[in-house]
């Protein structure tokens, strides 16, 4: 159970949206770039409802092993133990499959049965079915900006969940954000936020992914924290965008001048 209320700022309507879908155990899949708040809702939302939120980080070797459960020996003998989304379907807890898509495709096998009318899990090394507790959920995320691999999910598995894209927040929340995250005054919050308007505008740059609300958080922090403007800025922000030296001093000097 999560203990102290997770800080969240709503951008949209997904605190309604995932309500009613909890309400109706409809699973639910968040969208969106790295560092856009999809970890921070579910936290969030699993602390108003009052559920256990259970969250695997799903990797190409998350099997369906590793969800389930496996036998393990123990001295002399061999006993059963739970994975986490069979912990997760017995209790009733909110179960986070984070980056389902880069899961083994077993992984997507087992939730089938999951996320539809039967709301069962099947067991096979046990050969058998339990029924969800009535308070389970499940809930995943995907990344579709990821250019590296293929991993797509497939209509048949899409279509199990209600879904919601999530993306960089409007200039006054993302200050809010940065504000109420690490303490910086407002005005340091409003530079930093224009900064990333202007990067995040820099298509031409060809980044697999841009400035997040994360960046800016940790440059915030750093900045805070008594680290100088202009380096927190660039060891924050911009070093962890690309390995390109040239982008690096173009965008180092860019961000100079708005610091
Ligand atoms: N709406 C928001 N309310 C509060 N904090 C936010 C919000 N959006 C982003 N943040 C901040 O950004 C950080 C990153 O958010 P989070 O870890 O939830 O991203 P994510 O979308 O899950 O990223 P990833 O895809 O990499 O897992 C949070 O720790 C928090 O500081
Ligand atoms: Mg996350």
């Amino acid at each position: 159970m999560i203990k102290i209320k997770p800080y969240y700022h709503q951008i949209g309507k997904e605190v309604e949206v995932f309500e009613h879908s909890y309400k109706n155990k409809i699973p639910f899949l968040l969208k969106g770039p790295t560092g856009t708040g999809k970890s921070r809702f579910i936290e969030h939302m699993a602390y108003q409802l009052g559920k256990n939120l259970i969250t695997i980080a799903c990797h190409e070797e998350t099997s369906s092993t590793d969800l389930i459960g496996r036998y393990i020996i123990k001295g002399a003998e061999t006993i059963w133990l739970d994975g986490p989304l069979t912990t997760a379907v017995k209790e009733g807890a909110i179960i986070y499959l984070d980056e389902i898509a880069e899961a083994r495709p077993d992984v997507i096998v087992s939730i089938h049965s999951l996320t539809d009318h039967r709301r069962e899990l099947f067991i096979d090394k046990l050969g058998i079915n339990i029924k969800a507790h009535e308070d389970f959920m499940l809930v995943a995320s995907f990344n579709p900006g990821y250019q590296r691999g293929f991993k797509e999910l497939k209509p048949s598995t899409r279509q199990r969940f209600v879904a919601m894209s999530f993306d960089y927040p409007e200039a006054k929340i993302e200050e809010e954000i940065l504000i109420n995250e690490t303490q910086v005054d407002h005005n340091t919050a409003k530079k930093l936020v224009t900064i990333a308007a202007k990067i995040r505008n820099l298509t031409e740059l060809g980044l697999t992914e841009t400035v997040s609300t994360r960046l800016l958080v940790d440059a915030a922090k750093l900045i805070y924290s008594g680290l100088p403007k202009r380096l927190s800025v660039k060891v924050a922000i911009v070093e962890p965008l690309t390995d390109d030296a040239e982008i690096i001093e173009a965008l180092t000097d860019l961000c100079n001048l708005m610091i």
